[in-house]
């Protein structure tokens, strides 16, 4: 059974704020390159396309219901990092947005009766988790490294070693 164009609506709100997020790891990704933290930069590309796979789940999710899918403009993401830890604690400011839009449509979906969304967003608010926990985990890894180089670098290397589709 398709779902009220209400919630239709939001659910194409979730699909953009996904690819938003995309971009957001992709311009993040961008930085440390240029600051040359490969190792960095890898793991924003891998989250980069992890965001993406969010969006096409969404994506499929709206053409399963027998609903329209409306792609949104996708506003430029925030460039003017200063430092590693600047740009982590933008993803983690990024993080909560996304987890409070979710709980929005899942509020949204339980009020409605739309009880088709529920395991699909399940699967999200466990995600939110996982993501929030991630990268709260490397702010403090990151802040504990500080003006240490070698801590920096190595730190680098580990992140450097995550694997496509890994969390
Ligand atoms: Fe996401
Ligand atoms: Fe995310």
């Amino acid at each position: 059974m398709a779902m009220t164009p209400q919630l239709q609506d939001a659910y194409n709100d979730q699909i953009t704020l996904e690819f938003a997020s995309s971009f957001a790891y992709l311009q993040m990704a961008a930085f440390f390159e240029d600051t040359n933290l490969p190792g960095f930069a890898t793991w924003m590309r891998q989250q980069a396309e992890e965001e993406r796979l969010h969006a096409m789940k969404f994506f499929e999710f709206v053409l399963d219901r027998g609903n329209q899918v409306e792609l949104r403009s996708i506003p430029a993401p925030s460039s003017d990092f200063t430092s590693p830890l600047s740009v982590f604690e933008a993803s983690l400011a990024h993080e909560r947005k996304v987890t409070a839009a979710i709980h929005d449509l899942y509020g949204q979906a339980t009020e409605g009766k739309d009880y088709e969304s529920l395991p699909l967003l399940h699967w999200f608010i466990n995600e939110q988790i996982e993501e929030e926990s991630t990268v709260s985990e490397l702010i403090e890894q990151i802040a504990m490294a500080g003006e240490n180089g070698a801590a920096l670098l190595l730190l680098d290397r580990e992140l450097g070693t995550r694997a496509p589709g890994a969390e």
